[in-house]
């Protein structure tokens, strides 16, 4: 039987462990995990959502503030349309993300960012291009192009002096949505260095209908666009993803032809994961029936969250002037419609609640927002019950570890200091 390890994820001359950890905005994925992915051989991945944010936190800079200053005179107005972002800044942001974690990276691996075609941000065109631009700039090693069918993503780069030179890749859900970015990148002479195939059982927003997405399964879609390729002779790397929960798990897709899986939600109860620590055990103490596929995000695709999460029901204000990551090019977010609706039915209540969206934004930012994997419910398999009854956070090496060495649908649970003193 074979484990993991028997298997390399080959990059041109490059050799790497094939796992890969995937992003998970905002900050889930932090640079600390990413960096252990990189070090134990592997890629991690960082995300660019709501990088100005990310970076007051992490470098303690005021991109946040600053820009609310500039638009409270708007906090009231419906028309969220004035609410813009400096470009300058957002690029600054991400050089300090990309390029410190960059400087910290150690070992064989490598680490990719995750760019999500859905931040539209009020200017889809012009923010898109200046968060890959400046990635590339800060020495990203790759970019994971994801949430959106980005026909015209490469385009924006096309002219960046690493644009043949970094990894570049895409996530899909289907053979449809791959053909429909092959055929728009064609002019472009550049085909993606590899590409995610993510089923319907992954965490975060999902390529699949709230309502349908039992009907599909990863193993089928990867079938499909494995034959694909061989028959057009595109010898891309192929990354399953979505419910890879054990070494096994990823040893079966490895052997029917993937290069390397993607994994994330065995990461979200891991010491460098950027989920609290109370929100770790929420996710480690659901059960199947606490996890729903629903459409609260605005961004119209569905996603996967423990049933319980704050986000769900909650009435805020839209934080457009801090925020606005989900701002179409004309102003608009469907959380802003739903609250005003809410508003215009309520209007002498205190407080509203809107259950059909959310203010993702906002409820991402405050880690309320709990969106996770189907297979969150096993999490509580992977660890031991710590003696106040919570459970115990594993290392990233540990999870790591245990995909690449484990076999037999084993999981290895940690060698817990706990239970090695008493
Ligand atoms: C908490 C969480 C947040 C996620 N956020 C993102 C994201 O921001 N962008 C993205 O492309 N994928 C996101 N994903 C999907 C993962 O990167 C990954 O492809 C998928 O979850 C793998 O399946 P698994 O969780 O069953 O291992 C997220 C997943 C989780 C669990």
């Amino acid at each position: 039987m074979k484990c993991v390890d028997d298997f390399r994820l080959k990059f041109g001359s490059r050799e790497l462990v094939p796992i890969i950890i995937g992003g998970m905005g905002v900050d889930i994925s932090t640079a600390e995990l990413a960096l252990e992915a990189a070090r134990l051989g592997g890629i991690g991945h960082i995300s660019d959502a709501m990088v100005p944010t990310v970076s007051d936190r992490r470098f303690n800079t005021h991109f946040v503030k600053e820009k609310l200053k500039l638009y409270k005179y708007n906090v009231a107005n419906i028309d969220k349309s004035p609410v813009r972002f400096d470009l300058g800044q957002l690029a600054d942001a991400t050089r300090m993300h990309v390029g410190s974690t960059m400087e910290a990276k150690r070992g064989d691996g490598m680490v990719f960012i995750n760019c999500m075609e859905k931040l539209t941000m009020n200017a889809p065109r012009e923010t898109l291009r200046v968060r890959l631009s400046a990635a590339l700039d800060a020495g990203i090693d790759g970019i994971t192009l994801s949430a959106g069918l980005h026909l015209g993503s490469f385009a924006l780069i096309e002219d960046h002096p690493r644009f043949r030179d970094a990894k570049l890749g895409i996530i899909v859900s289907s053979l449809r949505a791959l053909q429909l970015f092959l055929r728009k990148t064609a002019r472009l002479n550049r085909l993606p260095d590899f590409i995610i195939v993510e089923g319907p059982l992954a965490g975060g927003h999902l390529g699949f209908a709230a309502d349908d997405w039992q009907e599909y399964d990863l193993q089928t879609i990867v079938s499909e666009i494995l034959l694909y390729l061989r028959a057009e002779q595109l010898d891309i790397p192929l990354i399953a993803a979505g419910g890879v929960f054990t070494g096994s798990d990823a040893v079966s897709f490895l052997e029917s032809g993937a290069a390397a899986v993607q994994v994330a939600t065995r990461f979200t109860v891991a010491h460098e994961c950027g989920l609290p620590a109370d929100v770790q055990q929420e996710y480690f103490k659901a059960s199947e029936g606490d996890i729903e596929v629903n459409t609260i995000s605005p961004t119209g695709y569905p996603m996967r969250m423990l049933k319980n999460s704050p986000a769900i029901g909650a009435g805020i204000r839209p934080n457009c002037e801090a925020y606005g990551y989900l701002l179409d090019g004309n102003g608009h977010c469907a959380y802003v419609d739903a609250y005003n609706r809410e508003i215009t039915l309520h209007p002498t209540a205190r407080k509203v609640t809107v259950y059909d969206k959310t203010c993702l934004c906002t409820h991402m930012r405050n880690f309320d927002c709990w969106t996770c994997g189907h297979y969150t419910y096993r999490l509580k398999d992977t660890t031991r019950i710590l003696s106040d009854g919570s459970y115990e956070i594993l290392s990233a090496e540990h999870i790591f570890n245990d995909y690449q060495f484990s076999k037999d649908h084993k999981i290895a649970l940690p060698t817990s200091l706990e239970n090695v003193v008493g």
